[in-house]
């Protein structure tokens, strides 16, 4: 969905995935997005509300529409320039042509009696350079009614504008470039709002490869630009400290690497992330995490995340050292683990990506050695129910209002054993190493805005 200036109404639909919910359309935005297409767009499924949160009153409505105005026509403008400059050296050309048939012509009636066929073949052989002319000429034409409909735009802008000024009293541009920030400013809130929400479906998985031992991590960095499209791959859960990247998702299907890094120390588990550029994985026999830098090959932090448990005290029910879960979603770096503490449920806490300082924790009732697998989505925490067939996502928690809720997501564990199941902001995907399978899945969020959230 490209939000833009003056997109708004009761009823646009753009597209319906899944069954909605029983929410009036009155109530606030409602959101369905999931994957990205082809063109790293995220798809959005976008009921609107009565009242648009985006545009609350009509002065906003108006410079809107004068936005978008402007916007429309400076790109008539740009198109009628390309345009006009490559046809006038065209029509220029053929000027250069008809002034030389002219005087052919002008021979020709000079010396009637000469005539010959090879003149009547010259003078074709010019005729038919000029046919290109006519669509040139007609171009021409669809120019002009651009033009006129152009300058019908700016009258039409002129009019708004009048109607702006008699508004507003006197016209203060200040006033108005002041009311044109913050509306962008609203827009882009608006836009920050759109690509958050609720889990409602998992579908796939897509199997892209095929390759380790059961047991793995593979990942992209959710922080990295679109175009550059890194692959990690961390196979096996103890006793490795072998990092291979691929510089793209298609490089990795065919398995031409780019480079290896020999981590420091060994990792524990397959809970490892990609944020910003570093890996953050934990060190094996420890609660230490570990921020290594994949551009200076450099440890640029290492931690204990306090009475986490760790080698096999607190894993997750398929074991393997699964006891400290790192991961990034849209709001940051998080740890999922247990404590003594918290009777070995899961314990989440956000942590500073510099320095691994814990910034808040929260305390959840859900045990982790009853738990699948679990991914952060916006401030919440997923939690699946088993790495084994049948298993679904079955308690979230969210950290923005420390409640939880017992969810029935269901998703296809096709490979029978799921040791690694992570979410991409980025790619709005979940990334599973699926018994020696490297599986995505997309995910289907759910967002009302409520027309009160707007501040
Ligand atoms: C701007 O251009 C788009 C696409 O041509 C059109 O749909 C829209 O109505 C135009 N907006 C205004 C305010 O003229
Ligand atoms: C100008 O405004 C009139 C009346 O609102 C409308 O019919 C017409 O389509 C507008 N023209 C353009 C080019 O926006
Ligand atoms: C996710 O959705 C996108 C767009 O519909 C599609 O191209 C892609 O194959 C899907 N991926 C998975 C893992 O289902
Ligand atoms: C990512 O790293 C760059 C420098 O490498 C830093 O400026 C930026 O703030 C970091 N972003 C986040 C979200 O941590």
């Amino acid at each position: 969905l490209v939000l833009r200036p003056g997109y708004e109404g009761p009823e646009h639909i753009l597209e319906v995935q899944g069954t909605i919910p029983t929410i009036g359309p009155q109530e606030g935005w409602q959101v369905y997005s999931s994957a990205q297409d082809a063109d790293g767009r995220c798809i959005c499924t976008v009921v609107a509300p009565e009242q648009s949160l985006c545009s609350r009153d009509a002065k906003s409505r108006q410079l809107r529409q004068l936005l978008e105005k402007v916007q429309n026509m400076s790109q008539s403008i740009e198109v009628l320039n390309l345009r006009t400059q490559r046809d006038f050296q065209y029509v220029m050309k053929m000027e250069n042509q008809m002034k030389g048939l002219r005087t052919k012509f002008r021979q020709i009636e000079a010396d009637r009696k000469t005539l010959m066929t090879r003149g009547f073949q010259e003078l074709k052989e010019k005729m038919d350079e000029l046919q290109p002319l006519i669509p040139v000429l007609e171009q021409y034409k669809t120019d002009a009614r651009l033009i006129s409909q152009f300058k019908e735009e700016v009258r039409n802008l002129s009019a708004v504008l009048t109607g702006i000024q008699e508004e507003i009293g006197a016209y203060d541009y200040e006033e108005l470039s002041h009311r044109v920030l913050r509306l962008e400013s609203r827009l882009r809130e608006c836009m920050g709002k759109l690509t958050c929400g609720k889990l409602m479906k998992i579908t796939g998985p897509v199997t892209v490869k095929t390759s380790g031992t059961r047991f793995g991590a593979w990942m992209t960095d959710p922080q990295a630009s679109s175009k550059n499209n890194r692959v990690w791959y961390m196979d096996s859960y103890t006793n490795n400290k072998i990092v291979r990247e691929y510089k793209s998702m298609a490089d990795f299907v065919s398995g031409v690497e780019s480079r290896t890094y020999n981590l420091p120390f060994k990792w524990a588990g397959t809970n490892h992330v990609v944020y910003n550029g570093s890996l953050y994985y934990n060190k094996y026999q420890s609660n230490i995490i570990v921020k290594y830098s994949f551009e200076t090959g450099r440890v640029l932090a290492q931690r204990a995340l306090e009475y986490a448990g760790f080698h096999n005290v607190y894993p997750y029910t398929w074991g393997g050292f699964s006891d400290i879960d790192l991961m990034a979603d849209e709001l940051g770096l998080w740890a999922v683990y247990a404590t003594n503490q918290n009777a070995g449920n899961i314990v989440i806490s956000q942590l500073d990506p510099d320095t691994l300082e814990v910034l808040k924790t929260w305390n959840t009732e859900y045990s982790k050695r009853n738990a699948g697998e679990s991914f952060m989505i916006c401030g919440t925490l997923y939690i699946t129910n088993s790495h084994l067939t049948g298993a679904k996502v079955y308690y979230s928690y969210s950290t923005k209002t420390s409640t939880y809720e017992y969810t029935d997501i269901p998703f296809h564990n096709q490979y029978f054993h799921m040791s690694m199941l992570d979410y991409n902001a980025r790619d709005r995907a979940l990334y599973a190493w699926n018994n020696g399978h490297q599986v995505l899945f997309n995910v289907t969020l759910f967002h009302i805005i409520r027309t009160t959230d707007d501040s």
